[in-house]
């Protein structure tokens, strides 16, 4: 398949809270790791996955992949780390990458093939992101919270994942990244790429703290999707 998928897992879900690595945490009777490959065993061509995972949870993996054929490695103590040990071992028939957060357990299927339609339409030549209009009203404000200006909403989105990159632009975006940063975009964009946003999905939310896994088990319930 041209399509590789980096699944990134390796987090330990500081915000959450919990005693395990976030991404082995249960939704609805399932792990959020095994709920985000739902969508992504759904994809209408082969895609080649590759699934990231802390390192003493290696060898646990596959029981919450079921069937679906993955190669399992080990992550580093960034995000940006373990995008990089995804990357390394994807096979050379991949030429289209995406990296998609585990922890954003209910992305739609379609956001996935949307990001890999864009990506294709850019002939080689461009990142791109799912994204959602910012709806709050946001303000800069100085260290002392005292606001300096209120910034045009119109131009902003807030940025999900799956992010999508053909496979030689990720890779040299990776080969020079310097300090830590935790959107593959950004990297993408330092080297003078466009990256393109198309729509994303509420359903995309990131699990992040304790409010974010209520939303998730309503998510998860019978019946709910
Ligand atoms: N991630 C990863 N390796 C890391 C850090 C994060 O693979 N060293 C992954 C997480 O598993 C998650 C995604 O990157 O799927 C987004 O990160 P985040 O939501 O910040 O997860 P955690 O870092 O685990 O959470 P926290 O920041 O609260 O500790
Ligand atoms: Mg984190």
């Amino acid at each position: 398949p041209s399509v590789g998928i980096i699944v990134v897992a390796a987090g330990s879900g500081t915000r959450l809270g919990r005693n395990v690595p976030k991404a082995f945490v249960e939704v609805g009777g399932r792990s959020i790791l095994s709920r985000s490959i739902d969508s992504i065993r759904r994809i209408s061509e082969p895609v080649e996955l590759v699934v990231v995972v802390p390192a003493d949870l290696v060898g646990a993996t596959s029981t919450h992949l079921s069937d679906t054929p993955h190669v399992v490695v080990a992550g580093g103590a960034t995000r940006q780390q373990s995008v990089a040990a995804g990357l390394e071992v994807l096979s050379d028939a991949v030429d289209l990458v995406l990296v998609h957060d585990a922890a954003r357990a209910f992305t739609p299927v379609d956001v996935f093939e949307r990001v890999i339609a864009a990506v294709r339409s850019g002939a080689g030549a461009i990142g791109v992101i799912p994204g959602l209009p910012v709806t709050d009203t946001i303000k800069g404000r100085d260290a002392d919270g005292v606001v300096q200006q209120t910034i045009d909403r119109s131009r902003l989105t807030a940025v999900q994942t799956p992010q999508g990159f053909p496979r030689a632009l990720l890779a040299e975006a990776y080969a020079r990244a310097g300090e830590d940063v935790t959107d593959d975009a950004e990297l993408v964009q330092q080297l003078g790429h466009p990256v393109h946003v198309v729509p994303g999905d509420e359903r995309s939310f990131k699990i992040t703290n304790p409010h974010d896994l209520e939303r998730a088990e309503e998510l998860a319930a019978p019946g709910a999707r």
